[in-house]
């Protein structure tokens, strides 16, 4: 979506993977806090995102949303105001039918969709300087025509007023009966690919929840030539840091999300990783590939089953490289220099989580564990007749 923000895949925290509606203002304030003392803040994730359950179950008189009088007792705008004063922005949940997803779903009293209600939703939330909403379809009807029609009345709700906003959608519930994926950059910036994630390596599920990393990764792969400058293909708030892998398993699931382009949002408990979850979060090498402004995701290369090669373009001429291994043993994983789009005779090497840099005349492998992923950026000489963008396939503009 062209709207001036989300030029590179969104980076920050989201509070529904671990706390789900346990929320209030001092829990976001203090993940607030973490994101700067942790050195997230300066290894680049910016929005702060209260997910579902903030609300007051009931709009105030002129039809305002409010949020829970009883968790958030200083109001939306002042949590707005403490997030923006740690240099930090501002992100907040809402739905386009009438409940929010736990409304639906988990019993959380109220109907506060934002159906009938979205230019004022839309002004609230300038108002209380939201920089970013997740906006979440949670009904299990609806068609796709529906969805694009509903999720374009917020789109034009934000832009009227006048305050760039991050908009990230979420179809959930009919992933599974879309069919051929549609291509959402017309009307937001980012568009969920999958059912949730959850925290494991493989649920086996294709594409119903709940989602493990890997499968969400064979969703998302296709989908490749939507990605731009604007517009990403989300693959889930993150599960590294939350206990349900290996450290090689968390280290593939953030390489991955950062070559593929996603947004790179945390859904751990900030407040007390351990050091192997920092150093997977703040890897300098691979959110420099996520946030590269060329803004490509990576296509794949190869994939025999069990070794998949992916390959993102980045503007200096680089290409990232992932060697990803899905199967259970060590194996060794290959490609090279000509396959990625480079020419020459002789390239440079860097392991993306070993920084060491390696010369080649044209060969790119390495011995993968079971579930692990390495990420060389590979120097060479660019292929002039490599195209620096995939024109994704366009989508019919959606009528409002
Ligand atoms: C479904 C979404 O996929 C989740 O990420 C979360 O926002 C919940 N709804 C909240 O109810």
């Amino acid at each position: 979506l062209e709207n001036g923000v989300a030029r590179t895949p969104p980076m920050g925290w989201n509070s529904w993977n671990t706390f789900g509606c346990n929320i209030n203002e001092t829990l976001i304030r203090q993940m607030t806090d973490a994101i700067v003392s942790s050195g997230m803040r300066d290894a680049g994730y910016q929005y702060v995102v209260v997910d579902d359950c903030w609300m007051n179950p009931n709009r105030d008189s002129a039809g305002n949303l409010q949020g829970d009088p009883g968790r958030f007792p200083s109001g939306m705008k002042a949590l707005g105001d403490y997030i923006h004063a740690r240099g930090l922005k501002f992100g907040i949940y809402q739905a386009p039918l009438d409940r929010t997803c736990a409304q639906y779903f988990n019993s959380y009293p109220g109907r506060t969709g934002a159906q009938g209600h979205e230019a004022q939703d839309a002004r609230q939330f300038a108002a209380w300087g939201v920089d970013y909403l997740k906006y979440d379809w949670c009904s299990p009807t609806g068609s796709i025509d529906d969805q694009v029609r509903t999720f374009a009345i917020m789109r034009d709700a934000l832009r009227a007023t006048g305050r760039p906003i991050v908009y990230s959608i979420n179809s959930n519930s009919i992933h599974d009966k879309t069919g051929p994926r549609r291509n959402w950059g017309d009307v937001s910036n980012m568009w969920r690919t999958t059912e949730d994630i959850t925290n494991a390596w493989n649920t086996g599920q294709t594409n119903g929840y709940p989602m493990g990393i890997q499968n969400i990764v064979n969703v998302t792969v296709p989908l490749a030539a939507y990605a731009r400058p604007g517009s990403f293909n989300d693959m889930d708030m993150m599960e590294v840091g939350r206990g349900g892998m290996t450290d090689t398993e968390m280290r593939s699931h953030f390489a991955l999300w950062a070559i593929m382009a996603s947004p790179l949002i945390a859904g751990n408990d900030l407040r007390n990783m351990n050091a192997a979850t920092q150093t997977i979060l703040k890897n300098a090498n691979l959110i420099a590939i996520s946030q590269d402004p060329l803004a490509l995701q990576a296509t794949q290369v190869s994939f025999d089953g069990t070794r998949r090669v992916l390959a993102k373009r980045l503007s200096n001429g680089d290409v990232a490289v992932a060697l990803f291994n899905q199967g259970t043993a060590t194996t060794t994983v290959s490609t090279t220099a000509s396959a990625i789009g480079l020419t020459g005779g002789s390239y440079t090497l860097r392991d993306a989580w070993t920084n060491t840099m390696t010369t080649s005349s044209g060969t790119i492998s390495a011995s993968v564990p079971g579930h692990g992923t390495v990420v060389y950026r590979v120097s060479g000489m660019l292929n002039p007749t490599t195209p620096v963008t995939s024109p994704p396939p366009s989508s019919p503009p959606p009528s409002t």
